[in-house]
């Protein structure tokens, strides 16, 4: 296991807690041989009271490894809300993937709870039972009248339904598998076995065909890259897309997140990739030190999030930065501090809208992509920012 990073310590709690997990992956390891990146990002993120979404630990917010745009205040979900507000009210749903501390979601119903535009029910799809807890415990705390609209499912909605679904830094955490190019010797997939020393190391594998499939789609020049060139894609997303929003007869999905469209992902310069580990609010690039302690977060390859989304039935309308998103939604209104009481309010809420809206912020690196199924574009007047960009 590499240690040249200049991380703060994990306390002797939380080594034992990685060392439990490691020991756990090798265990695997020793049954099936190494595992591909993607299921070693899926153990460490999500292996049940272990992994790291899995196990309780704080990870949003101030105390935690990292920050999201509804940790920071409520303008980010009244924002969202507001924009989705006309494909909601009587008769239709919300879905919410990847809730987090359920700082979006109390914030999202007073939101429409003030337009006069609540959805039947709110429905939650989260894979971590211990976030499942918290989001119940904050919507209780900053939502208690409207908290009974809030349910939380085992599996996607199988029934046609109509409403809006919405993903905020939920793509960046499906687990990517990794390649290797190296020019003449061929493509690689990166995959991780047991070392010698009791840790963990990476080792490569001649890519299968699946990986070969991935690559030709996302690269459209190998000659053209550095070797080696190691990136990462998401096979599995076109069949995530289908099962999380194909039910979804009818309105509109919102994916909010980092990345690039394909022709800014696989970049030359970018010869390491673009997966990032956070602990502790320190990013590094080490996915193998602490597992269980650090989030592991790929950038999403927006073309290829514009095609599964084409694949399940759906039209991608509108691609934009997070700033142009939240302006076009009604930030200006919600930034009006003269309404706030209070200087410090007023202060806070200017700090949280430069965070959200800044280029050196969240606001250019952050990109919203929406589709639309049955649905009257004319009904949602910001998808009129749509930037595009080549599929
Ligand atoms: C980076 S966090 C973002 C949380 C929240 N949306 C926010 O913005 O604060 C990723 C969230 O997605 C959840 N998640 C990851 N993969 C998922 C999947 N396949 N289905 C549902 N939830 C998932 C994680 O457990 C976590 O709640």
């Amino acid at each position: 296991m590499s240690r040249t990073l200049d991380l703060p310590l994990p306390s002797p709690d939380e080594a034992a807690h990685s060392a439990r997990l490691s020991a756990l992956l090798r265990e695997e390891i020793s049954r099936v041989g190494a595992l591909d990146f993607a299921r070693y990002m899926e153990r460490v993120l999500y292996a049940p009271g272990l992994g790291y979404y899995s196990a309780g630990r704080t990870k949003f917010g101030a105390a935690g490894d990292f920050v999201t745009a509804p940790e920071l205040g409520a303008v980010f979900a009244r924002c969202v809300a507001r924009a989705l507000a006309p494909a909601l009210g009587a008769g239709r749903c919300f879905l919410e993937i990847g809730a987090g501390s359920g700082a979006f979601a109390a914030a999202a119903l007073a939101e429409w709870a003030r337009l006069d535009t609540l959805p039947d029910e709110y429905l939650v799809l989260e894979t971590s039972a211990d976030l499942r807890q918290r989001q119940a415990t904050t919507l209780a705390a900053r939502a208690p009248a409207l908290a009974a609209r809030v349910r939380w499912l085992d599996a996607p909605p199988a029934a046609p339904w109509r409403g809006a679904l919405f993903a905020n830094e939920v793509v960046d955490a499906l687990p990517v598998r990794m390649f290797c190019w190296r020019g003449a010797q061929g493509l690689f997939a990166r995959a991780v076995d047991a070392a010698p020393d009791g840790g963990l190391r990476f080792v490569e594998r001649a890519a299968d065909p699946g990986l070969w499939a991935a690559f030709g789609r996302a690269i459209e020049d190998p000659d053209a890259l550095p070797v080696p060139y190691v990136s990462e894609v998401l096979p599995r997303l076109p069949e995530w897309f289908a099962a999380v929003a194909g039910a979804l007869a009818e309105g509109v999905a919102l994916f909010i997140d980092y990345g690039y469209p394909r022709r800014e992902y696989y970049l030359p310069q970018r010869a390491m990739g673009t997966l990032v580990c956070h602990y502790r609010h320190r990013a590094h690039a080490d996915p193998l030190w602490m597992p269980g302690l650090c989030d592991l977060t790929a950038f999403v390859d927006f073309t290829a999030l514009a095609e599964a989304g084409y694949a399940a039935g759906f039209v991608p309308a509108c691609y934009a930065s997070q700033a142009r998103f939240l302006l076009a939604a009604g930030l200006a209104e919600i930034a009006d501090t003269g309404a706030v009481a209070g200087a410090v309010a007023r202060l806070s809420l200017a700090q949280e809208i430069r965070t959200l809206a800044l280029p050196g912020e969240m606001g250019e690196r952050f990109k919203a992509l929406a589709f639309l199924r049955g649905f009257d574009a004319a009904r949602l007047p910001w998808l009129a920012i749509d930037e595009g960009f080549r599929l």
